[in-house]
């Protein structure tokens, strides 16, 4: 008898024992912020790929976006693709002050990561564009870009293509109701294609998303102060939200948030960065509305993987991201923190840095037995200052080269000169 109670009483503990157990659990899985040393300035951890992924974005639609995103062949010289300014294999952009396109051509403005562009709600600094498909319109016709002469041209050269083809019509043969390339392969598939692979470029699970999700050990010290700086700064007001941009919650929507740099020009520090960095010479938001009162306005860019995107601002200009912080708390903030919190902030932010998904080279289709850029690339869309050049370089047949026969003048001269020459010797010895 007494046996059976002492079992019955074993079992009743070891059973409370596995409620408590289990109902610990449930509390540690319950996002609990509370017990955290430091109250997240931000308490929304990334949002992840289900929240940007738009239902008909298929396997085979974003495989197809990755090649055209790959493929350097639809830029003029065949050499530009959307990768060369925006590596996927690092920070999503070129690692330069200002993109280089074409020819070695420069633009004006630093080329943004595209790591998590999918929870924009408008795309470019300027926000020109509200979507990531009418965005992609842009570096194919730019001249400092992919610089092909129009649309029409780029395609042309993937129609020419039976493996795009044949992948436009698994993709969009059921939606257009065509096989013909000429109305599969538009410029509306192509940037729909490739929006759909650049939504899949979401970075989450940093360590401050691990911090956000109850993991009081995934920041450390100096993160947390750089956090507690942030905020005191107040940093916050304009890089919120779990994007660190002001703006997530209604991707592609072209609802944009944009601020001035620099916000307290009259600040003396931040009138050396003015002048060091070139801020305010270029217009910024005021471009695209026409108003005055948008004047140097920007975009306010996101923090996630900003270590990984030197140099900084969009002009490009500003080296370290130490540099950028100063710059921030000068220029936005009117304020001048110390050395240390400006390293702790830096330390901060590296807490920003996601997993990146693992990115494979695609294989891209190739037509058969003959290359996909023309043999004269180089020379076919050149514009019309320097086709004149040319016609003068080569004469109206198109095959003697001025050149050579100014070569064969000299060489005539120069003989005959030393046929005088000679003859004069002789005669002076005679
Ligand atoms: C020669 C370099 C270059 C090439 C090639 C290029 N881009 Fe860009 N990209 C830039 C620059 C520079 C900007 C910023 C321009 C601006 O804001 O005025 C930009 C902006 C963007 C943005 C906006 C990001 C943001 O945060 O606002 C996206 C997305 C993007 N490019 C995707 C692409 C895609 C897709 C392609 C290929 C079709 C491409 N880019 C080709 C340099 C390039
Ligand atoms: C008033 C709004 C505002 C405040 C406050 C603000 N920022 Fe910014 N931040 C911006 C804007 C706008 C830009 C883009 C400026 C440009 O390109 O010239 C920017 C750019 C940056 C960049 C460069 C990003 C890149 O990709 O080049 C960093 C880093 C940054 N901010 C960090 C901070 C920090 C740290 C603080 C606090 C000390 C701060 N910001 C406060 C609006 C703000």
């Amino acid at each position: 008898m007494g046996r059976r109670l002492q079992l019955l009483l074993l079992m009743v503990a070891v059973s409370i024992l596995l409620l408590v157990a289990t109902g610990a659990a449930a509390a540690q899985e319950d996002n609990d912020t509370d017990d955290l040393p430091v109250e997240p300035v931000v308490d929304e951890p990334h949002p992840g790929y289900e929240y940007i992924a738009q239902e008909d974005d298929t396997e085979e639609k974003i495989e197809l976006g990755e090649q055209l995103y790959f493929d350097p062949r639809i830029s003029e010289t065949g050499t530009i693709s959307c990768n060369t300014c925006h590596n996927v294999m690092e920070g999503g952009d070129d690692s330069r002050p200002v993109a280089m396109g074409v020819h070695g051509q420069t633009g004006p403005v630093a080329s943004p990561t595209v790591w998590n562009s999918g929870f924009h709600h408008t795309q470019f600094w300027d926000g020109r564009a509200d979507t990531l498909a009418e965005q992609a319109e842009g570096p194919i016709v730019a001249d400092v870009e992919m610089g092909m002469p129009d649309h029409e041209a780029a395609l042309d050269r993937i129609r020419a293509v039976d493996g795009y083809v044949d992948q436009y019509e698994e993709v969009y043969g059921d939606e257009i109701d065509s096989d013909d390339p000429e109305d599969l392969i538009t410029i509306e598939t192509t940037t729909d294609a490739i929006a759909a692979y650049e939504r899949t470029l979401v970075t989450p699970d940093s360590p401050y998303d691990q911090y956000v999700q109850g993991d009081a050990d995934a920041l450390d010290e100096q993160q947390l102060d750089g956090m507690e700086a942030f905020e005191e700064l107040g940093c916050q007001s304009c890089h919120n939200g779990p994007m660190f941009s002001g703006q997530w919650d209604e991707p592609e929507s072209g609802e944009g948030f944009y601020m001035p740099n620099p916000t307290f020009e009259e600040n003396e520090q931040c009138q050396e960065y003015v002048e060091e960095y070139d801020f305010m010479d270029h217009p910024g938001r005021m471009g695209v509305t026409d108003d005055e009162a948008d004047e140097f306005h920007y975009k306010v860019p996101t923090l996630r993987n900003v270590e990984h995107t030197a140099p900084y601002m969009h002009t490009g200009q500003v080296p370290t991201l130490e540099e950028s912080v100063r710059v921030m708390a000068a220029c936005q903030l009117d304020e001048d923190p110390s050395d240390e919190e400006v390293e702790d902030i830096t330390a901060f932010l590296t807490s920003l840095t996601g997993e990146y998904p693992e990115q494979e080279m695609p294989r891209l289709p190739n037509p058969s037995g003959e290359s996909m850029v023309p043999m004269d690339a180089d020379t076919e869309f050149e514009d019309i200052e320097e086709e004149v050049d040319d016609d003068e370089a080569i004469d109206d047949d198109g095959d003697t080269i001025p050149g050579l026969s100014l070569g064969a003048a000299i060489l005539a001269l120069a003989i005959a000169t030393a046929t005088v020459l000679i003859g004069y010797s002789r005669r002076f010895n005679q």
